[in-house]
């Protein structure tokens, strides 16, 4: 898939000097970061980098202890509905839906407050409060037809598959009508059509004029998306700038990346472990070649035949312990290539 590159336009979000501690830690350190109208930005880094609790601090979840957080050039108060309100929506990496609602109700939970609506006229019901519920209805579905969950209207939030619930999450954030939406591993424990499909959903969210900050371990993804991604390491953010470029800075790369881009930690040590087992394989297997080679010695009947056979034993013997190698490599190669970067957990 090709980046379609937007151009900026004014400022919505400003973090400046952003800092969040717990106690003696630090979590996010003195981290500056905008988001343009029209621009989708990455936000990349080992675990426990920092980037939840950057996203926690931007939505009013945590009071950063220092910095500052604007919005549209205006300062953020500190409280999750005032931020939804002001025009910020997020999905959270722990995926949060009432599991007991419908699929269509988890998405109506999520307009309240953009519906006018109060106490008084949900208990009078009146008419204003029948026409106000037949438009955040039709909205909804608009929404769910927008992320492709229509058909899934009435089902129970808690019966839909795993990447079903992410794409809901994302249908009840942009049920606020934001401004900025904010997605915290959205395609986390998603097969790769799912993946590609929620790159698709989060180029139309742009198209619909809504901005995106993306916290995401999937590298492919990132850069397929991404006009700029930042990159947060033990809470300090060390480079921000377009793909190529982050792709290609040697500090990313020893700090997060390894080499080539996709060789991400977690996949670093599968990589290893699976060649190391391929490598005992083969081993193993050369091993026994030359036990067949031995035997196949004493049955030989005169001495030429003895030392032919023996060295035919040990070149077949060669040949599988190469091959066995080479599937190493190949094993090696593959997990290298598809891996997404590894998890320790889900916060
Ligand atoms: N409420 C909290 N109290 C104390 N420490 C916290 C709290 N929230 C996060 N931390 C710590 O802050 C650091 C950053 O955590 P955070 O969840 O932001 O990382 P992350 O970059 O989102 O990692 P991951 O990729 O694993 O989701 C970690 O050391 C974490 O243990
Ligand atoms: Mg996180």
């Amino acid at each position: 898939m090709t980046t379609q590159t937007i151009t900026r336009g004014e400022t919505v979000l400003d973090a400046r000097g952003v800092t969040m501690r717990f106690g003696g830690l630090t979590a996010v350190r003195n981290v500056d970061l905008t988001v343009g109208s029209g621009e989708i930005v990455g936000l990349i880094g080992p675990n426990g980098a920092g980037k939840t609790t950057f996203f926690n601090c931007l939505t009013g979840l945590y009071v950063p202890t220092e910095g500052e957080v604007r919005f549209k050039d205006q300062v953020l108060p500190p409280k999750s509905f005032k931020v939804t309100a002001a025009g910020i929506a997020r999905t959270f990496q722990n995926i949060r839906l009432f599991a007991n609602m419908s699929v269509l109700e988890n998405v109506l939970v999520g307009r309240h407050t953009r519906t006018k609506e109060g106490f008084w006229s949900a208990i009078l019901r009146g008419p204003g409060f029948h026409r106000a519920e037949k438009a955040s209805r039709e909205r909804a579905m608009e929404l769910l037809e927008f992320v492709g969950l229509a058909p899934k209207a009435e089902h129970l939030a808690r019966n839909l598959p795993y990447g079903e619930q992410r794409k809901l999450e994302i249908a009840r954030a942009l049920a606020s009508e934001p401004g900025l939406l904010l997605l915290d591993e959205p395609t986390a424990g998603m097969n790769p059509q799912e993946t590609r499909a929620t790159e698709e959903l989060v180029l139309a969210i742009r198209e619909k004029g809504v901005a995106v900050l993306v916290i995401e371990h999937d590298m492919r993804f990132i850069f397929n998306l991404c006009d700029r991604v930042a990159v947060l390491v033990q809470g300090e953010k060390l480079i921000e700038g377009d793909s190529a470029t982050v792709q290609s800075d040697e500090r990313v790369i020893a700090a997060y990346l390894g080499e080539p881009f996709e060789d991400a930690p977690g996949a670093e040590e599968v990589a290893e472990v699976e060649a190391a087992e391929a490598q005992a394989e083969a081993q193993a297997e050369a091993v026994e070649a030359q036990a067949e080679a031995a035997e196949g010695e004493g049955e030989g009947e005169g001495e030429e035949d003895q030392v032919e056979a023996t060295e035919a034993e040990a070149e077949a013997a060669e040949v599988r312990a190469t091959e066995a190698q080479a599937e190493a490599a190949e094993a090696q190669a593959e997990s290298t290539t598809d891996a997404a970067p590894g998890k320790e957990s889900d916060r």
